[in-house]
């Protein structure tokens, strides 16, 4: 017999889950998922590099590796951090880690005993919520507004909670809400976490995919005192199934994650790490974000364009995305968000419901969370026109 552990048990099932299990069902128009578009993957570079390793170096790829990484490409990679983004300085290190996820799932292990809280933009990635939760830590939630979460939430929060370990944050294009935090907020939540000696979690899978604009620098950047734990990633640029990311972090943080990663899955595996590093010496990166930016670009437009017609006369509201795949809807009050999402997956479209997002029990929201990267066009078009008639039900 057996039982399972506290740890999974906190991740119960939900109405919310069911919902998205309904969403995945083969033949549905993809507006749930997050996958980049697959017009977006470099996939001639891919299959050159994947030969010429199988060719030249196949022990290198097939055999272990060290735990922190493949040495050129942390190199490479440390690199292309301070000099493309002034992130990380003489006391910082990188490990390479399978995606941004496990820079998440390292920090909490690392840092948080359970029952310590972390506070975290809500709604935010519900990935990185459920890791939270796994660990047993409290979440609290700062509320998002369109220029980033509420910093005197967190404010109020940092002298309410005790043992808060963690500030996780997403300032570009965030995930669900699709919003940019402006500057001053960066400044203002890295002051506070300065001034209550917090750590601060910084998730930047989508900055590259940046349509307007121009960049604003990462709270890493800003880092003089050893705060950030910055968590980079290549599956929106190059390739979510290769599952290859990195934490740029303070020397001894790094050096715990190593520990934390040999006890989980030994390293990233090579063969994924050698592609990058090859793609990243020898290829156009740069040439090649700028084709997927406007891949998204164009996408954006399409689902923004489709849905400000779909919801006109309806109440329906919307920041459009300056960069990301992800777009919030909000909805009017009359709608009510649940049944409108098992309307629309009855009807083949997948949407997800806003709450799934939340990160406090006991909050609300009425709105729906859109991608635009999976649809293809066609799909776009198809899938608004589906969602305007469901709308006509109120
Ligand atoms: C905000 C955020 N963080 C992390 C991840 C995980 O990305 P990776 O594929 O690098 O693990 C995602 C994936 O969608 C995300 O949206």
């Amino acid at each position: 017999m057996y039982s399972f552990s506290n740890r999974i048990s906190a991740l119960q099932p939900s109405a919310i889950r069911e919902i998205l299990k309904a969403t995945s069902q083969p033949g549905m128009i993809p507006f749930a998922a997050g996958n980049p578009a697959p017009e977006a993957f470099p996939t001639q570079a891919v299959r050159e590099i994947s030969a010429r390793l199988l060719a030249e170096r196949p022990v290198d790829v097939l055999q272990y590796g060290v735990t922190e990484g493949y040495g050129p490409l942390r190199e490479r990679v440390k690199a292309y951090m301070k000099d493309g983004f002034a992130c990380g300085g003489p006391d910082d290190d990188l490990i390479v880690t399978s995606g941004a996820q496990q820079v998440v799932d390292l920090a909490a292990k690392v840092l948080c005993n359970e029952g310590d809280a972390v506070i975290a933009e809500t709604p935010s990635f519900i990935g990185s919520l459920n890791t939270f939760r796994s660990y047993g830590l409290r979440l609290r939630g700062m509320p998002m507004q369109a220029d980033g979460p509420d910093v005197a939430a967190l404010e109020r929060l940092l002298r309410e909670e005790k043992n808060v370990r963690l500030i996780y944050v997403i300032p570009n294009y965030q995930n669900p809400a699709g919003t940019l935090m402006s500057l001053e907020k960066r400044r203002e939540i890295y002051a506070l976490a300065r001034r209550f000696g917090v750590m601060i979690l910084e998730d930047n899978p989508y900055g590259d995919l940046r349509y307007e604009g121009e960049a604003l620098p990462s709270i890493k950047s800003m880092d003089t005192d050893g705060l950030v734990i910055y968590a980079g990633s290549f599956s929106k640029i190059l390739a979510p199934g290769i599952r290859v990311g990195f934490a740029l972090a303070p020397q001894p943080v790094i050096a715990k994650m190593t520990v934390g990663k040999q006890a989980s899955d030994v390293h990233t595996p090579m063969f994924s790490q050698l592609l990058v590093d090859e793609w990243m010496a020898n290829y156009d990166v740069a040439g090649h974000i700028k084709t997927i930016r406007a891949i998204y670009r164009r996408k954006c437009a399409v689902m923004c364009e489709g849905l400000a017609k779909a919801g006109e006369g309806r109440g329906l509201s919307f920041v459009r995305p300056r960069g990301g795949i992800f777009l919030w809807c909000a909805l009017p009050a009359e709608i009510d968000m649940l049944e409108f999402t098992q309307t629309a997956a009855v009807n083949r479209v997948a949407v997800v419901p806003g709450a799934a997002f939340l990160v406090e029990p006991g909050e609300r929201v009425n709105a729906v969370r859109l991608n635009f990267s999976t649809p293809t066009d066609a799909q776009l078009e198809e899938g608004l026109a589906i969602l305007a008639e469901v709308m006509k039900k109120w």
